[in-house]
C-alpha cells in the first residue's frame, strides 16, 4: 500500500526540530517561518511541552468520554482565564474542521434552523458541512452541495444584512482573519454590526479562530480588538503545538443536551495535556505580547519593500501580496536561503512562525530577503 496521493510535496523531509529551526534527512538546517501551517505556536520540541507529555503518556494515554477526566476541566478553566471567556463552555475535537462542524450544528440545534451564512474566499476545513462553507467549489463533491450556505462579500455590510434580516440562518461563520484567503482581515466595524444583527435577528456568531487565534495576532483571537463577544468561537492548530485537538468555545446562553455532541478521541488525556502545555508557555513566555512585537519587526522592515504589493495581516499572520515579477520568490526562500514558508496562489507569500521567534531571527529573515530580489 502507498499513502493517497492527494497532497503535493517538497522533496525535502524534516527529520527534527528545536524552536524555530527544522533539520532534514540529510542535515541541512531550514528556518521555520511557516510552523506547519500556523500549528507551531510554541516552538518546535519545546522542552516543557515535551516533558509534560511525555509524563502524560507513562501515566495514561487514553480513554474515553464515558468517565471523568480532570484534565479537560483544567483546560477548559485555563483557556477560559487565558482567552478572556471564563463564562464559556469547552468542546473538545480533533481539528478545526471538526471544531467548526460542531458549531454549525450547535447553532442549528440552538435556533432550529437550518441555513448557514459564509463569506467569499473563506475556508472552514474539508469535514461535510465546513467544506461547503468553503467558498471553494474545486474541493466540494456534489455530496457536499446541500444548498444550505450562502457566500456573500467579506466586509460588504449591505449583502450581509440582506441575508441576516431573513431570518432563516441558524448562523454567520467568518474567520478572525480570512488565512488561505490570503489574509484579508474583516474590519472592526463590520464584526461589531455583524454582532448587532445576529443579536437583533436570533442568528449565532461564529468565529473561526482556527488559524488567527491562539496569539497569533497579539491578542489571544484575531476578533477581540473589535470588542464583540461572539456566540461560539472555534480554535485548532496552535492549540496543542502540533498534537490534534481542536476547540468549540461556546457561550453561557447555549443549552447543551446530553449526546448532541461527541467524539472518540475529542479530549484525550494527551490531547489536553498538549494544549495545556501550551497555554503554560504562551503565559510563561509572554508570547502574545512576542507575537506583538516581532510582527512589528516584519512589518518595518517588509511593509514599503520593493517585491511586496501589499503588506496584510497583523501580529505573526502576516500575507505578502509580491509585485509581478517575484511570483518564483518562495522557492528562492526555501531553497537557496533554507526559510519555510506558506503561500496562497502564486502572488502572495504567508508568515505563520512560531511565537517563539525572536526579532533576530525576523532580521535575519528580512536581510535574506533583500539579498533575493
Ligand atoms: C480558518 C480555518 N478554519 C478551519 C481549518 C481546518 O482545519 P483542519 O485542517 O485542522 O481541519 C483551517 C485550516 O487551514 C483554517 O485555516
Amino acid at each position: 500500500m502507498e499513502p493517497f496521493k492527494t497532497y503535493k510535496l517538497w522533496d525535502i523531509e524534516p527529520v527534527r526540530g528545536l524552536d524555530t529551526k527544522l533539520w532534514d534527512s540529510l542535515g541541512v538546517e531550514y528556518t521555520d517561518l511557516y510552523g506547519g501551517h500556523a500549528v507551531i505556536s510554541v516552538g518546535h520540541c519545546h522542552p516543557y511541552y515535551v516533558e509534560k507529555i511525555s509524563e502524560q503518556l507513562h501515566r495514561l494515554g487514553f480513554y474515553s468520554n464515558a468517565v471523568q477526566n480532570s484534565l479537560q476541566k483544567d483546560l477548559a478553566r485555563r483557556l477560559g482565564e487565558v482567552s478572556g471567556y471564563a463564562d464559556y463552555s469547552l468542546f473538545l475535537c480533533n481539528s478545526g474542521a471538526e471544531a467548526n462542524e460542531n458549531a454549525m450544528k450547535l447553532a442549528s440545534f440552538q435556533t432550529s434552523r437550518e441555513k448557514i451564512l459564509a463569506f467569499r474566499k473563506a475556508f472552514h476545513g474539508r469535514t461535510s458541512g465546513a467544506v461547503e462553507a468553503t467558498d471553494n467549489p474545486k474541493i466540494q463533491a456534489p455530496f457536499n452541495h446541500s444548498g444550505k450556505v450562502t457566500f456573500v462579500p467579506l466586509n460588504d455590510l449591505g449583502s450581509a444584512e440582506k441575508e441576516i434580516r431573513t431570518k432563516t440562518y441558524a448562523g454567520v461563520i467568518v474567520e478572525g482573519i480570512q488565512g488561505v484567503a490570503g489574509i484579508h482581515s474583516p474590519t472592526d466595524a463590520f464584526l461589531k454590526e455583524l454582532e448587532k444583527l445576529c443579536r437583533e435577528t436570533g442568528t449565532l456568531l461564529i468565529l473561526d479562530e482556527v488559524q488567527s487565534g491562539y496569539g497569533r495576532t497579539g491578542h489571544f483571537f484575531a476578533h477581540q480588538p473589535s470588542g464583540i463577544r461572539p456566540d461560539i468561537i472555534t480554535t485548532a492548530k496552535g492549540m496543542g503545538n502540533g498534537f490534534p485537538i481542536g476547540g468549540v468555545l461556546i457561550a453561557p446562553d447555549i443549552r447543551s443536551e446530553y449526546g448532541m455532541l461527541g467524539t472518540t478521541f475529542g479530549g484525550n488525556h494527551l490531547a489536553c495535556t498538549a494544549a495545556l502545555a501550551v497555554l503554560d508557555i504562551i503565559e510563561n513566555e509572554h508570547l502574545i505580547e512576542n507575537a506583538a512585537r516581532v510582527g512589528d519587526v516584519f512589518k518595518a522592515g517588509l511593509s514599503s519593500n520593493k517585491a511586496v504589493l501589499e503588506y496584510r495581516g497583523r501580529g505573526l499572520m502576516i500575507g505578502l501580496e509580491l509585485q509581478e515579477g517575484y511570483s518564483g520568490l518562495r522557492d528562492r526562500l526555501l531553497f537557496e536561503k533554507h526559510y519555510f514558508t506558506g503561500a496562497a496562489g502564486p502572488s502572495v507569500i504567508r508568515l505563520l512562525p512560531s511565537l517563539t521567534i525572536s526579532p533576530e531571527t525576523a532580521k535575519e529573515f528580512i536581510k535574506s530577503w533583500n539579498e533575493l530580489i
